[in-house]
């Protein structure tokens, strides 16, 4: 009985590390974070914003996109506007930026969706 018990400890121990393993390396985990501070660097050097503010600082020229991430949670729409603004919302204003390496698209959607 004991034996058994103990058993059950050990297997619940395991199951648990299992899942602690698991949800660390998903969703909000370290790689996320790291992809979404590239993207903040690039969301400067690539030049966003000069037509953007954020948090107080940017241009006017586009919306300001401090809370983007509470309307827009999608990073495949973030990709896709930024490849090409006007298939997105016809009529936009905004540069095509899908000369970017998917690698920095990636990265500035990750950043943009962290804004809410
Ligand atoms: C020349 C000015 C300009 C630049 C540079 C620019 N944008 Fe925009 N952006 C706009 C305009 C104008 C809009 C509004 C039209 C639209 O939604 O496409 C917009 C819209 C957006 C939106 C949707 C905002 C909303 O609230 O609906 C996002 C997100 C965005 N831009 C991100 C970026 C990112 C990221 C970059 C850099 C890779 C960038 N923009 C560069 C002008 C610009």
């Amino acid at each position: 009985m004991s034996t058994n018990t103990s058993m059950k400890t050990i297997i619940l121990a395991a199951a648990l590390t299992v899942l602690c393993v698991s949800c660390g390396s998903q969703g909000k985990g370290g790689g996320d974070s790291a992809k979404a501070s590239e993207g903040k660097s690039l969301f400067a050097k690539a030049g966003c914003q000069g037509c953007h503010k954020v948090d107080g600082v940017g241009g006017n020229a586009g919306p300001d996109l401090s809370h983007v991430g509470s309307r827009l949670p999608d990073t495949e729409w973030h990709v896709r506007h930024m490849q090409d603004p006007g298939k997105v919302r016809p009529g936009s204003a905004m540069p095509a930026f899908g000369s970017l390496p998917q690698s920095e698209l990636d990265a500035l959607a990750a950043y943009l969706v962290t804004l809410k």
